[in-house]
């Protein structure tokens, strides 16, 4: 069995993750990759297949951030996944690894973090995410209380390959509205 495709990844990471917030979170982390793909001629069907299936581990580890990214390795490999998208879904666990130089590795440690601030923009304009503009996300970023959770650190990497932020938030969005249905939005 080979995973070519983002049907296949999904049906892949279902096996693995039951919380349905968890698979939202690799829908909209896969979004927001295969919008930052294009707009960088890369890869976009490998970027999105490693957003949907970089935290498939996550129900195994648990807690346990030491194992994080190393144990997906490992079920990917098992279940036909390339090395290329193996090795980014393992070393995507910034406790352990960072300083990320290829542009896939570090557009997932953004995508991975702004997905939930804009998730997060989106409740409070009662879910409708195409309410939700660069400037929106540009000022919740600034408010570190909102979505505490969501490292701007992370988000700020996209700099390094040559993305402004707002250019950022603006295909975040349309990635995410892109998938909204399958993210309970509007
Ligand atoms: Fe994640």
């Amino acid at each position: 069995m080979s995973i070519e495709d983002r049907e296949d990844a999904l049906n892949l990471l279902k096996k693995y993750v039951k919380t349905e917030n968890l698979i939202k979170h690799c829908i909209a982390t896969a979004a927001i990759m295969k919008e930052v793909a294009k707009e960088l001629n890369e890869d976009e069907n490998t970027w999105e297949l490693i957003g949907i299936l970089h935290d498939i581990d996550y129900e195994i580890v648990k807690e346990d951030m030491t194992k994080h990214g190393l144990v997906g390795y490992e079920i990917l490999k098992e279940n036909g996944v390339s090395e290329e998208i193996a090795q980014v879904v393992k070393t995507h666990n910034h406790t352990l690894f960072g300083n990320y130089e290829k542009p896939v590795e570090i557009a997932l440690q953004a995508a991975d973090s702004v997905s939930g601030l804009i998730i997060a923009c989106a409740l409070v304009k009662k879910g409708k995410i195409t309410d939700v503009t660069p400037k929106t996300v540009k000022k919740k970023f600034k408010d570190k209380s909102f979505a505490a959770g969501c490292d701007r650190n992370r988000i700020k990497e996209i700099e390094k390959l040559g993305m402004d932020l707002p250019k950022f938030y603006e295909l975040a969005i349309r990635g995410l509205i892109g998938v909204k249905e399958e993210l309970g939005l509007e």
